[in-house]
């Protein structure tokens, strides 16, 4: 039979909370950036839907609060799982958002070209738990690598959608409508 230890030697490797495998810096400070980034674009697309807004478009102003509320809860998610490795979050200063765009179509370019570039600090954040051997870390973020998957695709549905109504109002108020219906999503 395979022993794979007794009870004694199973608690002797169990750590407290204060003596666990401690988070490298390297991997702290890049976490602390991404969470950083995560509150940066909940603030964004509070702006984009204030912007919404102040353009009668209550569903696209509704779908972007959505969108600010999820980003927060990454921010958070990022936040609680650095505690949790006792590591140190530091919060920075979070800078203006743009609050103007050409159009909704342009203000949806904007969201995913944004949404394209946390996708490439995601997958370097990735990188860099396998550099370290970091295997909590890399499970961790597995979460977020589908996630962006996910919301690059959603992005890329509606600006579809926002090329083919064109200059069309009516389908624009449509739309606006079909937007409105988003619901909170647990996380
Ligand atoms: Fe949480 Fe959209 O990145």
């Amino acid at each position: 039979m395979f022993v794979v230890g007794n009870r004694a030697s199973y608690s002797s490797h169990v750590r407290s909370k204060g003596d666990q495998m401690a988070i490298s810096k390297r991997i702290e400070d890049a976490l602390n950036q991404q969470i950083h980034n995560e509150f940066y674009s909940a603030y964004l697309y509070l702006s984009m839907s204030t912007y919404s807004d102040a353009n009668n478009l209550p569903g696209f102003a509704q779908w972007m609060r959505i969108q600010n509320e999820e980003e927060r809860s990454h921010g958070m998610r990022l936040l609680d799982y650095l505690e949790a490795r006792s590591g140190r979050v530091r919060l920075g200063a979070i800078e203006q958002p743009p609050g103007e765009f050409d159009s909704q179509l342009a203000m949806f370019e904007t969201a995913l070209e944004h949404e394209s570039g946390v996708t490439t600090t995601i997958h370097r954040l990735y990188e860099l738990a396998k550099e370290e051997s970091d295997y909590p870390t890399e499970v961790e973020l597995q979460w977020f690598v589908r996630e962006q998957v996910e919301e690059e695709k959603t992005l890329q549905d509606i600006l579809a959608q926002l090329r083919m109504i064109g200059d069309q109002p009516t389908a624009l108020v449509m739309m606006d409508r079909q937007l409105g219906s988003r619901q909170t999503e647990a996380t």
